[in-house]
Formats: structure tokens, sequence, C-alpha cells
């Protein structure tokens, strides 16, 4: 079992998150931390239970040489427990997860919190959009992937 695990949450679990969950993990194997951290990624609606992601998320991940492969599911309130770190993408996946979590929210967050360019936007649902939104979305969780595993190890004292 993992000593940390954050959890990506979109609406849909075919875009955003699962592009997260992979840009994540592919950093994860490259710093090693992947014996020590874990990650998944769900989504607040119903809509795509069991589909795999969105073909232009896949697109994207393969361009950039990153796997990528998950079978979508919603949130659940055992994941507000079970995850150390829950990540939302926009303000209405964070007002919907706060929903479901009982006590504390001191481990929900919001994806671009941790981006140096854009700090506290919204990763914007590239759903109905084209191709070129779904570049602009990865860069924006490479960029806040890289700060919030700077914040999980700062604090773990993971070392730099
Ligand atoms: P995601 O994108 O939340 O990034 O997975 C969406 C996928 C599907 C829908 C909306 C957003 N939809 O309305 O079906």
């Amino acid at each position: 079992m993992s000593e940390i695990n954050v959890l990506f949450v979109c609406l849909g679990n075919i875009c955003r998150s699962p592009l997260a969950e992979a840009v994540f993990e592919h950093k994860l194997k490259l710093t090693g931390l992947n014996k020590k951290i874990m990650s998944d990624s769900c989504g607040t609606g119903a809509y795509h239970i069991g589909e795999q992601p969105d073909p232009r998320s896949v697109d994207v991940a393969r361009a950039h040489q990153i796997p990528i492969s998950h079978k979508a599911r919603q949130l659940t309130e055992h994941d507000l427990e079970y995850f150390d770190y829950v990540i939302g993408m926009d303000d209405q996946n964070i007002r919907n997860i706060e929903v479901l979590a009982s006590s504390t929210k001191d481990h929900i967050h919001k994806m671009r919190d941790f981006d140096s360019l854009g700090l506290g936007e919204d990763v914007p649902d590239p759903y109905f959009g084209g191709p070129r939104g779904f570049e602009e979305v990865f860069q924006m969780l490479d960029r806040s992937c890289d700060g919030l595993l700077q914040k999980i190890k700062e604090d773990h004292g993971l070392g730099k």
C-alpha cells in the first residue's frame, strides 16, 4: 500500500482528471517516487462511468510520450476519507467535492493552486472545444503537477 494517496477530480473523468493522473504518474516514475505516492482519478458526475479517456486526452498524452489508461468512475464519500490529497480541476468540482466531505476539508485543493502561471484559476473544461484546448490543458496540468509534487515532498520531508 502506498503511503501517500492523491486523487484528481473533474466532472466526467474522461478529459482532465485522467490526463492529470497520467502526467502525475509519469513524474512519479521519473523521480522514483512511485513506490511512496500513488494516484487515481474520478469524476463528480456519472455520465461516463466505465469509459476510457477521451481520444483527445489520449492523443495529447501520446504526443508528450506519456502513457494513459483509465476507466472512468464517480467520486464517493469513501474517497474523501481514503485519499490524502483530493485535487479538483475547477470551482464547480471543488463545490461538489466539498458537499461529499463530512468533516475535514483541509485535504481538498484546486489543481491550479499549484500552477506557477495562473495561480488559483480553473483548469477549463475542454470537452466541447478542439484539440488546441487539450494541449493548453496539458500545459496547465504539467505545471500544476510539478507544484503539487513539490508541496507533497515538502509536507512529507521527501527531499528537494
Ligand atoms: P472532464 O470533461 O470533466 O474533464 O472529463 C467533461 C467530459 C464530459 C462532459 C463534461 C466535461 N459531459 O458533459 O459529458
